[in-house]
C-alpha cells in the first residue's frame, strides 16, 4: 500500500456495486471535517470520498491547499483506508483540468443545464483528460433539485435513452441520473424513482450515484442500493448535526473565546452522523 492511499472511485465503486453496498461521499469544508471524517472512517474501516466543491475548495486556499491538506493528515495521522479526494459539480472542463493539474483523484462534471449534445461533448473533453491521468469522472443527467453550496436547481428528472448515451459516448465511470432527490433539507418524504432507477442501471451497467443523500429514509437507501447505486453523497445531515452543537456551546459558555473549544465539540455530531450513515450504506469494513 502506498503510503498515502488516494485513489479515483472507479475501483471503489465497481467493488461497492458486485457487494452490494455503497461508499460515502462526505463533503468536506475545512480542517475540522476533514478531521471528522477520515477518523471516523479510519475507525470504522470504510473507504469514503471527501467531496469538494468549486467554492469549498476556494474558501480553503484552492485545489492545491485542499490535496496537500488532505494528504498530509492522512501520512500523520496514519490513515489506511481508501480515500478519493472528489470535486463535486464542476460546471467547466477548465474547473476540472485545474482539480486535476492539483492532486483531485476524481471529478464530477456537472454539466447538466447544458443541452444534451453539449452536456456529452465537454463530459467527453473531461474523460479523456481525467482518464489519461487515471482520475475518475462522474456526470449528471437531469437535475438534482434544491441548493448544494452555491448551485440551485429545480428538480427534472433522468430520461433513460440520454442516460445510454451519455455512457456510451463518454466511457465515464459513474453516473448521477437525477431521480427526485433533492440537496439540502427535504420538504416533505423523499420519493425516490425506483423503476427508473432499476432501467437505468440495467441499460447503463455502470455504478449509479445518489446526491441530496441526507434525509432519505433508511428503507429508501438500502432499496437504491440494492438497485445498483453504489456512490451516496451527504452533506446536510453532517452541517446540521456540527451547527446544532456549536450553538449549544456558544449558548452554555457566553465568555469562551478559544476557537478549538467552541468549534471543536461540533466534530462528534459529524462522526455521529457519519457511523449511522455507513451502517445504512453497508460499507463498514469494506475499506480492503
Ligand atoms: P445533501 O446536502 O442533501 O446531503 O447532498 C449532498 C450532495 O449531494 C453533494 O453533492
Amino acid at each position: 500500500m502506498n503510503l498515502v492511499n488516494l485513489v479515483n472511485i472507479k475501483e471503489l465503486l465497481r467493488k461497492a456495486e458486485k457487494e452490494h453496498y455503497a461508499v460515502p461521499q462526505f463533503n468536506v469544508w475545512n480542517l475540522e471535517w476533514i478531521s471528522a471524517v477520515l477518523d471516523e472512517c479510519q475507525e470504522l474501516q470504510t473507504p469514503v470520498i471527501l467531496g469538494v466543491s468549486q467554492n469549498g475548495a476556494k474558501y480553503m486556499g484552492g485545489y492545491y491547499v485542499v490535496t496537500q491538506l488532505i494528504k498530509a493528515y492522512i501520512i500523520k495521522n496514519n490513515i489506511t483506508i481508501p480515500v478519493a479526494i472528489h470535486l463535486d459539480h464542476a460546471a467547466t472542463f477548465e474547473t476540472c483540468k485545474e482539480a486535476i493539474d492539483e492532486g483531485f483523484t476524481s471529478v464530477m462534471i456537472d454539466a447538466s443545464k447544458m443541452p444534451l449534445e453539449e452536456n456529452i461533448a465537454t463530459t467527453k473533453k473531461v474523460v479523456d483528460y481525467a482518464h489519461s491521468r487515471g482520475i475518475s469522472v462522474e456526470s449528471e443527467l437531469g437535475r438534482i433539485g434544491g441548493k448544494e453550496d452555491l448551485v440551485v436547481a429545480e428538480s427534472c428528472y433522468a430520461v433513460k435513452e440520454e442516460c445510454l448515451q451519455m455512457v456510451k459516448e463518454t466511457n465515464i465511470d459513474c453516473l448521477a441520473p437525477a431521480l427526485g432527490s433533492q440537496h439540502g433539507i427535504y420538504k416533505g418524504k423523499p420519493k425516490l424513482g425506483f423503476k427508473q432507477m432499476e432501467e437505468i442501471h440495467n441499460l447503463v451497467g455502470i455504478p449509479l450515484v445518489l446526491h441530496g443523500g441526507s434525509g432519505i429514509p433508511d428503507d429508501q437507501i438500502r432499496r437504491a442500493i440494492s438497485l445498483g447505486t453504489a456512490k451516496i453523497n451527504v452533506n446536510t445531515d453532517c452541517l446540521c448535526a456540527w451547527v446544532k452543537i456549536l450553538h449549544e456551546e456558544i449558548k452554555n459558555n457566553p465568555n469562551e473565546i478559544d476557537p478549538r473549544k467552541l468549534i471543536g465539540p461540533g466534530k462528534q455530531g459529524i462522526k455521529d452522523v457519519i457511523k449511522n450513515r455507513c451502517e445504512v450504506f453497508g460499507s463498514i469494513g469494506k475499506a480492503n
